[in-house]
């Protein structure tokens, strides 16, 4: 394993790499790294001559300061947990200088409404920093094909859209959601819950899975209102919005159409911690 703090560093042996022809596979991510972030790696390394994984926590994408301040710290194990995968992965883990040498601000997109709902309504300008910073990883890990985790549903469909609007050449791989043994998808921001939170709140994933096993009998309407009375009557677990939308689009479901995707979508607060999931309802 190899570790870089600058964009220098780092492109020598990609620039090297590219030029025999090897393919580069590149896993952005924040680090606090678990079996999801894995995941990732493993589906990199197993398409991919040479994998980069990037360990960087983006300010100009938390819309809290808190939250960013309370994001967890730990390059070393992290790159433990890379090592225990393959020993040739090269970490790119930058100072915000190397990242954003000018000013450290998000651009504006127009990803053509896709950044308007759930995520994007709740977290105003976090998918403009998302995309700020991703293009400019892409810029600097020059890949072939770039990983995200469908865990992050709206972020994956916004980073396709990017490329798309922006005519940048990498393919974008989606990749399965990683559980806990109890349902709860996984994400460093669990680590915060007390084990019984913890528990409880695979409850999330029951929810969703039984408002897939409805969607044949249920219209938009009738789902949402179940979904709302099963949080009404757990306590511990305040919903901040479920939504039934067109995975292609994200625009919430009206009328089913046939051959259309559909995808809901969830946030949920427990103990003052922010969990997401999503499921595909056909
Ligand atoms: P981060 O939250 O660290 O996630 C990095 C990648 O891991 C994302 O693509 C995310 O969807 C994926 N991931 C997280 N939990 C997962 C799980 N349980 N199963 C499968 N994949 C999972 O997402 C970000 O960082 C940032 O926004 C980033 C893209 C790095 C830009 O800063």
């Amino acid at each position: 394993m190899a570790l870089f703090y600058t964009v220098d560093t780092l492109q020598r042996p990609l620039l090297k790499a590219r030029a025999e022809g090897q393919s580069i596979g590149f896993v952005p991510t924040m680090g606090a790294l678990h079996s999801g972030h894995l995941s990732l790696v493993r589906k990199a390394l197993e398409e991919n001559d040479l994998v980069v994984v990037s360990i960087f926590v983006n300010p100009t994408q938390f819309d809290k300061e808190d939250d960013l301040q309370k994001y967890p710290a730990q390059l070393e194990e992290d790159v433990k947990l890379i090592e225990e995968i393959a020993s040739d992965i090269l970490v790119f883990a930058p100072t915000a200088k190397e990242v954003y040498p000018q000013k450290m601000e998000a651009k504006q997109y127009n990803f053509e409404g896709l950044e308007k709902v759930m995520e994007g309504e709740f977290r105003t300008g976090h998918f403009d920093g998302v995309g700020t910073v991703v293009e400019r990883l892409f810029e600097i890990c020059i890949p072939h094909r770039a990983y995200f985790g469908e865990k992050d549903f709206q972020q994956l469909q916004i980073i396709r859209k990017l490329v798309d609007l922006q005519g940048i050449d990498i393919d974008i791989v989606g990749c399965p959601i990683e559980r806990e043994d109890h349902g709860l998808a996984r994400s460093s921001r669990n680590e915060r819950l007390s084990p019984t939170a913890r528990e409880k709140a695979g409850m999330i994933y029951a929810i969703l899975k039984a408002a897939r096993d409805q969607f044949d009998q249920k219209n938009a309407e009738e789902l949402n209102q179940w979904v709302i009375q099963q949080f009404q009557e757990e306590e511990s677990l305040e919903l901040e919005y479920f939504e039934i939308a067109d995975a292609h689009t994200l625009t919430p479901l009206m009328k089913r159409q046939t051959g259309q995707k559909y995808r809901a979508f969830i946030a949920v607060y427990t103990e003052g911690v922010r969990l997401i999931d999503n499921i595909a309802l056909n």
